[in-house]
């Protein structure tokens, strides 16, 4: 749960703390000193002094009490003291202080990734299908993982991939044909068309080969059949594109694997010729990956390609235009094996890109099934949107002034699901009900959102303040606690960005929600006064600085009020 357990504090006044300690043990004679993070409980930061002990041939204990005892201590440190094989140290009011005063706009920003050019892939829905919920995922996911990246220095591509040249494609286009549909301008015509084709298909020979034909017309690029999926396309993305708006993600480059097809032939004919793949008997041509992997099919007996074709393709379409350091793939985990197949590709046709796969489990509304949209049964991305705003307005409704209610209860409702799914490691199945995941209390979105207006509530009343931490202040433990929550802020960016994490970071905000509230339970801060309402009133801005930016990393509004 809690980040701050498992690293060494960050940010400007940690490090120069760590360097301080270390300078000071190598003063009193311990070579190369390395502190790490105390145990809690055990002060702030430790040195352990077992190797030296070792080397020393003396007890640990006895090589921390000397140690202790010759130390002396420098300005960020209150006390140094041999515990257990360990010299424990505290840190100062001044060290306090220091960070305080280093959290403002911009903090937490790192360098880690600087200059790298990084694709993701995300969303990437089929075209000719309305977005249902288990688009929701990848979006979010794609979404805050980009952020994250960028906030560490990186260059990063965000890219939707629109797939409309595969076989469901190819059903929909022979469905609008074979059934002569005239009027089609919404998706949900669309859809109709979509499951009819997939009901009358099962005992019908003849729309098989006609779904065929149209497949191998598509790949042909024939006009009649391109000026159908011209149209396709268009309606099928509008709404599409209306979804990454209202949930406020974007992408820097939006691409169709129908664009890809000759290109993956291309791919296809190199393959073989490098013996990377080999025309089978019945016809197929296969990449032979086994045992250690399933075979990976390239081209069908008639010559067309597959998504596995395509996406060969386009891995060497985004290294010729990007030149990217790694590229990343954010999709359900039932494509792992299908990634894992396409990297061992590549890597044999001499292709040394560094790929990287994110795969995700299923995402569920609480007391709903698995739906297929074959069926025609799908939960629309819409109507879970919908549903989690309406979710929020019920929380909010008596709380807001009515004009403000609806654009307040479209923040806290998508804010909440983008939470609800984000702090859950992708491994894990989610399901989720909009009324828990819009709660203000419990470990939720809208309880850090709800942190933030509260802060907003206490600056406003406030009035006319400096809200910088006065010289030479003294802190007690409540303000310690969430300063130091908020100090290792850089640290967890740092973090959630290198293993490509939200949910590290999603945790570490619900950890300085709750030593926030802890803080403002504790220590009183309108009715404080003078020096000490000031540095309240700092801790109190601080906050909402490192809440508004971590909100903002996960692609999350904030209220100003509700
Ligand atoms: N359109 C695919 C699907 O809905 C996902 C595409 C993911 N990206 C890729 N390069 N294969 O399953």
């Amino acid at each position: 749960m809690d980040a701050l357990h498992r690293c060494i504090p960050s940010g400007n006044a940690a490090s120069k703390a760590i360097s301080e300690a270390e300078a000071a043990l190598e003063k009193a004679g311990a070579k190369e000193a390395r502190v790490t993070k105390a145990r809690e409980g055990f002060g702030d930061l430790a040195f352990p002094c077992f190797a030296l002990a070792k080397e020393k041939g003396k007890t640990p204990q006895d090589v921390a009490e000397e140690l202790a005892k010759k130390i002396k201590l420098p300005r960020f440190f209150s006390e140094a003291q041999a515990q257990a094989g360990f010299v424990n140290f505290v840190f100062s009011d001044a060290f306090y202080e220091e960070a305080l005063s280093g959290i403002a706009a911009g903090f937490g920003k790192g360098t880690s990734r600087k200059g790298d050019v990084i694709c993701i892939d995300y969303s990437s829905p089929n075209v000719g299908k309305p977005l249902h919920i288990g688009h929701i995922r990848s979006t979010v996911l794609g979404d805050a993982i980009k952020r994250l990246l960028e906030f560490q220095g990186a260059a990063v591509v965000g890219s939707n991939y629109l797939c409309d040249a595969g076989k469901q494609t190819a059903m929909l286009m022979t469905a609008l044909k074979h059934f002569g549909a005239k009027d089609i301008k919404t998706e949900n015509d669309l859809l109709e068309y979509y499951v009819r084709i997939h009901k009358e298909i099962e005992n019908s020979p003849e729309l098989v080969e006609e779904a065929r034909r149209t497949l191998e017309k598509m790949e042909n690029g024939e006009k009649d059949v391109a000026a159908l999926l011209k149209k396709v396309r268009t309606i099928s993305v509008a709404p599409i594109h209306a979804a990454y708006k209202r949930l406020g993600v974007s992408f820097d480059e939006e691409l169709y694997d129908s664009d890809l097809v000759d290109d993956a032939k291309k791919m296809a004919s190199e393959a073989v010729g490098k013996d990377v793949a080999k025309k089978e008997a019945e016809g197929e041509t296969v990449v032979i990956l086994e045992p250690a992997l399933p075979n990976f099919v390239v081209l069908r007996s008639n010559g067309t390609t597959l998504y596995s074709t395509r996406d060969l393709a386009l891995a060497d379409y985004r290294f010729k235009k990007h030149h990217f350091k790694e590229s990343v793939y954010v999709t359900a985990s039932e494509q792992n094996l299908h990634f894992k197949q396409v990297f061992e590709t590549l890597r044999r046709m001499g292709r040394a890109y560094s790929l990287k796969h994110i795969g995700f489990g299923l995402i569920f509304l609480q007391g709903m099934k698995k739906l297929s949209t074959r069926e025609g049964k799908v939960l629309l991305l819409d109507e879970v949107l919908d549903e989690c705003v309406a979710a929020a307005r019920k929380e909010v409704e008596g709380r807001e002034h009515a004009a403000n209610a609806a654009k307040t209860a479209e923040e806290i409702g998508l804010g909440s699901l983008k939470f609800a799914v984000l702090r859950v490691t992708p491994e894990k199945n989610i399901v989720f009900d909009p009324k828990a995941v819009t709660a203000f209390e419990g470990f939720t979105g809208a309880y850090v959102q709800y942190t933030v207006v509260r802060t907003n509530g206490i600056m406003g009343k406030a009035g006319k303040m400096t809200a910088v931490a006065p010289k030479n202040a003294k802190f007690d433990e409540h303000e310690r606690a969430i300063i130091s929550a908020l100090a290792s802020f850089p640290q967890v960016c740092e973090e959630s960005a290198r293993n490509m994490q939200p949910h590290v970071l999603c945790d570490y905000l619900l950890t300085v929600a709750s030593k926030f509230s802890a803080f403002y339970a504790n220590c009183p801060v309108l009715q404080a006064d003078g020096k000490e309402r000031e540095k309240r009133l700092a801790i109190v801005r601080a906050t909402k600085t490192v809440l508004e930016q971590g909100l903002s990393l996960l692609g999350i509004k904030a209220p100003e009020k509700m």
